[in-house]
């Protein structure tokens, strides 16, 4: 693999040993993946402070240095973390304090997380915590080479912003966060984010729901491919193309799509298949999603819904944007949660201060649901005790939480779950 005399340097000591090591882990990942080079990024969104009771031991041991040096550096060495040298934030973590008494999470953990932030607060990594870094505040800009984990937001920055990532690890994030390079393959070439596959929506697709149940068909057909989608789309907003990313990163492996004349390097359906240089490629066949299709991923995604009675209604996955916060609070508006069900609200801390603000947070309060940051069940693998029925208006939840946590899920419309959080019952139907 070719280095640049700075990577040769770094590689030698020249920036200490924390760095030697980094960037030895990114050469070795670098040629197991057959890369020519690194490429420079100056954003990185990674995971330092996620607690796990293998930190904790690494913590006993040899404190919060141990720890990166292990678990973001791969090394056995004893090393002084430095400063991160290019913009990095923390991606969603597990349930803080804020959550005691309403989250079951171990005590230990949330104390092992509040110490964690106070480490890398101090090393420069800003603790965003959300899956979500896109709606407060990180958005790289098209062409920006960046590493980041977390597949929703992965396929959000390489589709919608058209920065260039592919989905990183907890090792080569931390690598990356102290030497300001990753490896320059995959979906940092032009060449591998042309589209493979062609889908023709032959029915409307308007509104989250609709997006999302796209969003999974086209990741169940093309798995890790690349999917360009045209038809009948209505203009989507943030909201929709987070929920249809979402969806087809957990259905499929899906890192980056096009929607023609949406994604910034696919403004023709031709320019989307083609070789990213502006010439165009001619498409293949269209695969369709039509009214038989649509039915199908609604079903699927309801098929570990058995009993109606609903003990715990998820909103906010990924995290939610202001806008649902309100359309939340105005649907539990003078309403009050059936006795055996919880709700809750997951969104970036961030944005909770100024729903907070806007007295979205108290209306929702209110009601009896909850309004949480940081985290969420899949991440902290944690529900509302006795929880064996959930709802949930996320694709991506009903598609994970169920082997998560052995309970049985039903998906549906934000209408849908507030409805069984007020009721008790899941009454959601495809209309
Ligand atoms: Fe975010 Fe958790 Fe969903 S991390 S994308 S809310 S599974």
């Amino acid at each position: 693999m070719l280095l640049t005399d700075s990577d040769k340097a770094m590689l030698d000591g020249a920036e200490g040993p924390a760095t030697a090591a980094a960037m030895d882990l990114l050469v070795r990942y670098g040629r197991a993946l057959d890369a020519e080079r690194l490429c420079d990024v100056r954003n990185v969104a990674g995971t330092m402070t996620q607690p796990s009771p293998v930190k904790a031991r690494l913590v006993r041991e040899g404190g919060w240095d141990k720890a990166y040096a292990v678990i973001n550096l791969d090394s056995d060495e004893d090393l002084r973390i430095p400063a991160m040298r290019v913009p990095t934030c923390q991606l969603q973590q597990s349930f803080g304090p804020d959550s005691e008494g309403i989250a079951p999470y171990p005590k230990e953990m949330i104390e092992l997380q509040s110490d964690a932030e106070s480490f890398y607060g101090r090393k420069g990594v800003n603790i965003l915590a959300t899956c979500t870094p896109y709606q407060v505040g990180n958005i790289p800009v098209r062409g920006e080479h960046v590493a980041w984990m977390e597949s929703s937001a992965v396929v959000y920055a390489n589709s919608v912003l058209g920065a260039r990532t592919n989905c990183e690890g907890t090792a080569s994030t931390g690598a990356a966060s102290l030497t300001g390079r990753i490896p320059c393959w995959g979906n940092h070439h032009a060449a591998n984010r042309r589209g493979t596959h062609l889908i023709e929506a032959r029915t409307p697709v308007d509104g989250p729901l609709e997006w999302g149940m796209l969003g999974y068909f086209a990741g169940g057909l093309v798995q890790d491919e690349r999917p360009v989608v045209t038809g009948e789309l209505r203009q989507p907003d943030l909201l929709d193309l987070k929920h249809f990313g979402a969806a087809a990163a957990s259905s499929g492996g899906v890192e980056i799509y096009h929607l023609p004349g949406i994604t910034p390097e696919a403004p023709t359906t031709q320019a989307a298949f083609g070789n990213g240089t502006g010439a165009g490629a001619a498409p293949p066949e269209a695969v369709p999603y039509g009214e038989r299709e649509r039915r199908g991923v609604y079903e699927d995604l309801n098929s570990q819904g058995e009993r109606a009675d609903v003990d715990f209604v998820l909103l906010g996955c990924p995290h939610a944007s202001l806008d649902q916060v309100r359309e939340t609070a105005h649907l539990l508006e003078g309403r009050r949660l059936h006795s055996g069900t919880q709700l809750w609200l997951m969104v970036p801390r961030a944005l909770r201060t100024t729903a907070d603000r806007n007295g979205w947070t108290g209306t929702i309060e209110r009601a009896g649901a909850r309004v949480l940051t940081d985290s969420c069940p899949a991440m902290s693998r944690s529900a509302p005790p006795g929880t064996r029925v959930f709802a949930t208006d996320s694709a991506k939840q009903a598609h994970y939480l169920p082997a998560i946590l052995g309970i049985e899920a039903w998906f549906g419309t934000l209408q849908d779950c507030i409805s069984a959080a007020v009721t008790g019952r899941w009454k959601g139907e495809l209309r």
